[in-house]
């Protein structure tokens, strides 16, 4: 089985040592020390291991390292830029959209991908967007206004 040796991860890279088949999320968390990407359900069905992918969202524990060698992955660790945390972080907190947070870096992630492609989506398309990451705490409406108030600040941001 080949060894992977690097990742480019949040910008830099980052050298590593696992076989190719390895999970994403055991290299991610264990080797390189990022552990906000959680192991929830580890089958693709919760989403709380969501990282990005060239910018597209995908699940860590089921994406062998050797398909994200050669890719830019980023974390929720390299998501806030400047000193600044990034606007769906800051929404998130303003709008309490969480509890036990276990299931809030996949929610970010997977809406920044989101508000990427769509920067001004409805409530049921940011529901829509959103159907694959669960919140076992149940603070769902309050993680739909977190996004939708992130993409009112960005819009803001960028006029
Ligand atoms: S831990 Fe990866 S989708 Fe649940
Ligand atoms: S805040 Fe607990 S799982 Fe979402």
């Amino acid at each position: 089985m080949a060894k992977i040796t690097e990742l480019q991860v949040n910008g830099a890279r980052c050298p590593i040592e696992a076989d190719e088949a390895t999970p994403l999320l055991v290299v991610l968390r264990d080797q390189l020390g990022l552990t906000g990407a959680k192991y929830g359900c580890g089958e693709g069905q919760c989403g709380a291991c969501t990282v990005l992918l060239d910018s597209n969202p995908r699940h860590s524990c089921n994406t062998p390292v050797g398909k994200a060698a050669g890719h830019s992955i980023t974390t929720i660790e390299g998501l806030a830029a400047n000193g600044r945390l990034h606007p769906l972080q800051q929404a998130f907190l303003d709008s309490g959209a969480f509890q036990c947070a276990y299931c809030t870096s996949g929610m970010i992630l997977t809406a920044a991908a989101l508000l990427r492609v769509n920067p001004h989506p409805s409530e049921d398309e940011v529901r829509r967007f959103m159907n694959g990451n669960v919140c076992r705490c149940g603070t769902y409406p309050r993680i739909v206004e977190a996004i939708l108030g992130a993409a009112e600040t960005m819009a803001k941001n960028k006029s």
